[in-house]
């Protein structure tokens, strides 16, 4: 009960602010206050200015003159030095000699896909031929083209790209718009965005009303969004029989595309680039003289063979060194196709052979080889980092009259991105540390050397089991094959792979789509708010449709936890979280912490729990590290044992202590640097939704209310939930769909005897021999029956079935009575904002 008070309180604090401001929930024509003034700026994407005179005849008029004025300014350009000089780089490009038949292909047909190898310039000049042509033939004021790149780095680095190439400042004729970030004028005429900006336009504007050209870029990723705006595409063609579409692809596979969009006629740019020689591990491991021995190590996850290199042993002869390889590939089964052990190969963790063998390599070929560019395959930011701060300690490698060590990630800063084009100083090597951004989508012009670790982050997803997990796993052939030709651009190259032949051998020829290997329940929503009717409809006509079981497991999960009502209708909830570019459960707890006023603490747990766990376990010092994290643990949670980890790292921070602190409690500056970032990125998000005003600030309702903020961390993994039986010394937990289940041992909870508490709720389990949690919060019984599933829902029934599994005592008439009557007052009270 006085949780229920201080729910009505918050509540209705928050709903009488709310009122105050009207306006601010969407409501169902889904359009949007004008408080928010950042989205309201994205709707006018590419609207044509309505000129004052409402005359045709006048508009006609003030349209053609500003085309005019438009190709003055290009031919100008073309005349100038500067001009000719670029125009000359551009004519070398292979793209550039196709472009009589990239023109003519795009006039005569409605869709139109090209392919071509990484730097031919698909990018930088394909968008850039149809918006110069558009120009000389005076419809400059008319057109618009839009570049959609699955990623923000490239949209930004290609936009200024393209801009300089045409002698002008970004966001005159060309801009770019990603989330939170755009630069856009008057006159902006080519804009490239990310797919997710183009999305969010189609929720506003089905139509793309104004819009003259699409251009899909890097299709053959198969990212799930490009997959998902191809069906909507498709939809769109013949409501719009004068918008043209160009699908653009690094790889030749065009034909699964083609067919898709009815036989379209497909391109193909020419490409050239030097021979690469290819080196194995076999071979790396010869260069360095190392030893490879079998090495057992039991972890948490049970017995995993993993691979130690040991540096004693004296140089062996070539064939000793391939049958020391072969041997122990045998041993750890490497020929059967099993995830598992080739998983373990190389290491990714800085006292691993991974990390060595690079740092020996990169001494190589600063000591030994011709000049060069040396570009870096990683798995991730955090690995990149890490491996940074290695080769920096490196009396070579960190030498800056030697070596320009850069890095090329995705939430890498623009200012930073610049450097990776620009050529350094005679005598210097540039070396890039880069994930698989640098495979397609950028190009990094004097690279001669590549080495490859063989793996990128992947989100894997079972539907059979329902669950999922983002880890770096083996990456396809054609994807080593991208990396491996990234080295032949401006002479013959070097590649060093760093895995045997026979894992080689082993990979899959293509990656999975990304639609087939992820929960859907993002997209389900988005298909919801892009009001595209039914869903499992909606996918079937995907390029290649998910699994029937990952729909149904995806719309069971929104609807309990809210997001869709039983007719698979978007609730208001669910509206809102459809605006939330994150997982729904994330996006719950942000809500829900916004509506009471306590979004200090859960904007920490919602960004920890989207970055990489901050509190470190190094095997050796596991004991340590665990009794570290429990210092801040005490309330059962280490959710809250984040949080506090986070304001302690704050505080130390400002004196300038944080690495010292870091240090002290075995956290991770890198990880906690990221919370503290995507912290307010996602306070501008709830800025966007109107959840939150713009003015108030989010620093004034925390005041250590520990159970509200366990309240909503409930409603956010809500139905993640385990039950607790203690029984003396220990307890135990159960969930419903797997019987017994275990803590992670990193977990505060798992060093405890007992949970004074009924449940605990949880972010992710793992199947490996048992089940496993991960950050788990205990839960009292009264949270669970308020914030499990969803208050924001009128489906009181639905939602007491639901629970009824879980809460025995809802049999009782009068508990459920008594429910019945607070859900009653709360929905009232939503009802009277
Ligand atoms: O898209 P695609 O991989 O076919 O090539 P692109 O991104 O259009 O790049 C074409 C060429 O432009 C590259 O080979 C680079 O030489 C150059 N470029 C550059 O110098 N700076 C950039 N930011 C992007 C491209
Ligand atoms: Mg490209």
């Amino acid at each position: 009960l006085s949780l229920l008070r201080r729910v009505d309180s918050y509540l209705g604090e928050y709903l009488s602010q709310k009122s105050s401001t009207k306006g601010s929930f969407p409501d169902s024509s889904f359009s949007r206050s004008s408080s928010s003034s950042s989205l309201a700026a994205e709707e006018g994407l590419f609207e044509q200015q309505e000129p004052l005179a409402s005359s045709k005849s006048v508009m006609d008029k003030i349209l053609r003159r500003r085309s005019l004025q438009l190709r003055d300014q290009q031919c100008a350009w073309q005349e100038s030095p500067d001009g000719k000089k670029m125009l000359k780089f551009r004519r070398n490009l292979p793209a550039y000699k196709e472009k009589d038949r990239l023109l003519t292909a795009i006039s005569q047909n409605q869709v139109v896909i090209i392919s071509g190898e990484t730097g031919c310039g698909k990018t930088t000049q394909i968008p850039q031929f149809i918006l110069e042509s558009e120009i000389e033939s005076v419809r400059g004021a008319v057109c618009s083209i839009l570049c959609t790149q699955p990623r923000r780095i490239s949209a930004m680095s290609v936009s200024e790209r393209v801009a300089s190439e045409r002698g002008e400042k970004l966001g005159e004729s060309v801009g770019f718009k990603v989330r939170l970030e755009g630069m856009k004028g008057r006159d902006t005429r080519l804009l490239f965005c990310t797919t997710g900006i183009l999305l969010r336009r189609l929720l506003v504007d089905r139509n793309l009303k104004g819009v003259t050209h699409v251009i899909v870029d890097e299709i053959h990723e198969r990212g799930m969004n490009e997959d998902f705006l191809l069906i909507v595409l498709k939809d769109l063609l013949p409501r719009r029989p004068e918008l043209k579409l160009i699908l653009m692809s690094a790889t030749l596979d065009a034909e699964l595309f083609s067919s898709y969009f009815g036989g379209a006629t497909i391109i193909n740019i020419p490409g050239f680039t030097y021979p690469v020689r290819t080196h194995f591990l076999e071979y790396v491991l010869e260069m360095t003289g190392y030893r490879l021995t079998p090495y057992n190590q039991i972890d948490d996850y049970g017995q995993e063979k993993l691979w130690k290199m040991s540096k004693q042993a004296p140089r062996k002869r070539k064939s000793q060194i391939a049958s020391a390889v072969e041997d122990t590939l045998k041993a750890a089964n490497f020929n059967e196709y099993s995830s598992h052990t080739r998983e373990s190969l190389t290491c990714w963790n800085p006292d691993c052979i991974g990390f060595n063998l690079i740092e020996y390599l990169l001494c190589y070929i600063c000591e030994k080889e011709r000049p060069g560019a040396v570009l870096v395959f990683m798995t991730g930011w955090d690995d990149i980092n890490s491996l940074k701060d290695k080769l920096l300690a490196n009396p070579i490698l960190g030498d800056p009259f030697r070596v320009l060590l850069l890095t090329c990630h995705g939430s890498m800063a623009s200012s930073e991105q610049r450097l990776i084009f620009d050529e350094p100083e005679s005598g210097v090597r540039k070396i890039v540390l880069a994930t698989n951004i640098a495979e397609t989508s950028i190009t990094i012009n004097d690279v001669v050397f590549v080495i490859d670790c063989g793996k990128a982050k992947e989100t894997s997803y079972d539907a059979l089991n329902n669950t999922s997990c983002l880890l770096p796993s083996w990456i396809s052939k054609v994807s080593a094959q991208q990396r491996r030709g990234r080295a032949g651009r401006v002479q013959p190259g070097e590649c060093y792979h760093l895995y045997p032949r026979c894992v080689y051998d082993a990979f899959a020829e293509y990656q999975l789509p990304e639609i087939l290997r992820t929960p859907l329940q993002s997209l389900c929503l988005q298909i919801k708010s892009l009001r595209l009717g039914s869903i499992s409809e909606f996918l079937s006509r995907a390029l290649q449709s998910p699994e029937l079981l990952a729909v149904q497991n995806a719309i069971e999960y929104l609807k309990i936890i809210g997001a869709l009502d039983r007719n698979e209708d978007l609730t208001v909830l669910g509206k809102y979280l459809a605006m939330l570019p994150m997982e729904p459960k994330l996006g719950k707890m942000l809500i829900l912490g916004a509506i009471f006023n306590c979004l200090e603490p859960v904007l920490t747990i919602v960004a920890g729990l989207s970055v990489r766990d901050p509190f470190l376990a190094p095997m050796d010092k596991k004991d340590l590290a665990e009794a570290a994290k429990s210092q801040f643990s005490r309330d059962y949670s280490d959710h809250l044992a984040l949080v506090r980890a986070f304001e302690g790292w704050k505080v130390a921070e400002r004196d300038l202590a944080g690495y010292e602190y870091c240090w002290k409690n075995f956290l991770s500056a890198q990880s906690l640097k990221a919370v503290d970032s995507l912290r307010k990125e996602f306070c501008s998000l709830l800025k966007d939704t109107g959840l939150v005003d713009c003015n108030t600030s989010i620093y004034n309702g925390w005041g250590h209310d520990e159970h509200l903020v366990r309240a909503v961390i409930c409603y956010g993994l809500y139905p993640g939930i385990s039950s607790v039986v203690n029984n003396g010394r220990s307890f135990s937990l159960k969930t419903m769909e797997d019987g017994q289940v275990l803590l992670y041992s990193n977990s505060v909870n798992a060093r405890e005897s007992e949970i004074p508490y009924p449940w605990l709720v949880f972010n992710e389990k793992i199947k490996v021999n048992s089940v496993f949690l991960r950050d788990s919060t205990a839960i009292s019984d009264s949270v669970l029956l308020l914030f499990g599933g969803s208050i924001l829902q009128g489906d009181i029934d639905g939602h007491l079935k639901m629970m009824g599994g879980y809460l025995e005592f809802f049999m009782n008439p009068s508990v459920a009575d008594l429910y019945q009557c607070l859900r009653r007052e709360l929905d009232e009270l939503i009802q009277n904002k």
